[in-house]
């Protein structure tokens, strides 16, 4: 089974997750792309359902495919947000942003009463950290910021570097027109004490550690679909 057929395997899992007058937070990422497509195809069939979706890139394929869109100012309380995740721990603390959508994934995550997570069983991990952690930061002041991200991980005793994420030659800009600095750092041994110093830096929007978010995921394997609860 190849790594798209899984996520496509984990996607129409989550589908019985979707019932009819859903208010949905859409994820972004290609995970979400194959439950965007299968959510098409039941709105073909006639399920009414409403979308909030967490980038650009996901609005336009929700668009394309013909799933009603809203934004999260329209429709403030969701009832359940599918999304992807490039780490999932025993615990179900996520790391996420490998698109770069994390700001809005977590916004729209949080306004969601069930954050379902679809992914492969690849992005099962002992403890967060292999992925280099995506920090959402502002412009202005870039270098203070990465100093200072760098500062946080040696105070809690973490060597390693802060790099600033390069798309085609120039810095990639999300859809909230910030900057991303991925952290690589390794195992993340307090992923709370590690989001607390984080937040704690002016220039830090957000990271992409969910901690305690995710209700469940659905996670697609050689073997079949697993559903893991927190
Ligand atoms: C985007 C994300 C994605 O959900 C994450 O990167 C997983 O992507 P994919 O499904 O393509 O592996 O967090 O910001």
């Amino acid at each position: 089974m190849s790594q798209d057929d899984k996520k496509t395997a984990a996607a129409r899992a989550a589908l019985a997750y979707v019932e009819d007058g859903m208010r949905l937070g859409i994820g972004t990422g290609s995970t979400a792309e194959a439950f965007v497509r299968l959510l098409a195809e039941k709105v073909g069939d006639g399920i009414n359902v409403t979308g909030v979706p967490t980038s650009e890139r996901t609005a336009r394929l929700c668009v394309e495919l013909g799933v009603p869109l809203a934004t999260l100012d329209e429709m403030p309380r969701l009832d359940l947000t599918v999304d992807g995740a490039d780490e999932i721990d025993p615990q179900l603390n996520l790391t996420k942003g490998g698109g770069g959508a994390l700001l809005r994934e977590k916004i729209v995550a949080h306004a969601s009463e069930m954050l379902v997570i679809i992914a492969d069983d690849s992005k099962l991990v002992p403890a967060l950290g292999a992925f280099p952690l995506p920090i959402e930061v502002n412009p202005f002041g870039l270098e203070a910021t990465r100093q200072s991200i760098v500062d946080a991980y040696t105070e809690l005793g973490q060597s390693g570097e802060v790099r600033l994420r390069v798309r085609d030659g120039q810095p990639f800009e999300t859809d909230g027109g910030h900057l991303i600095l991925d952290a690589s750092f390794g195992h993340i041994s307090d992923p709370k004490a590690l989001s607390d110093a984080l937040h704690a830096i002016p220039g830090v929007v957000e990271h992409g550690m969910f901690i305690g978010m995710a209700t469940l995921a659905v996670v697609a394997g050689s073997d079949g679909v697993r559903t893991l609860e927190a």
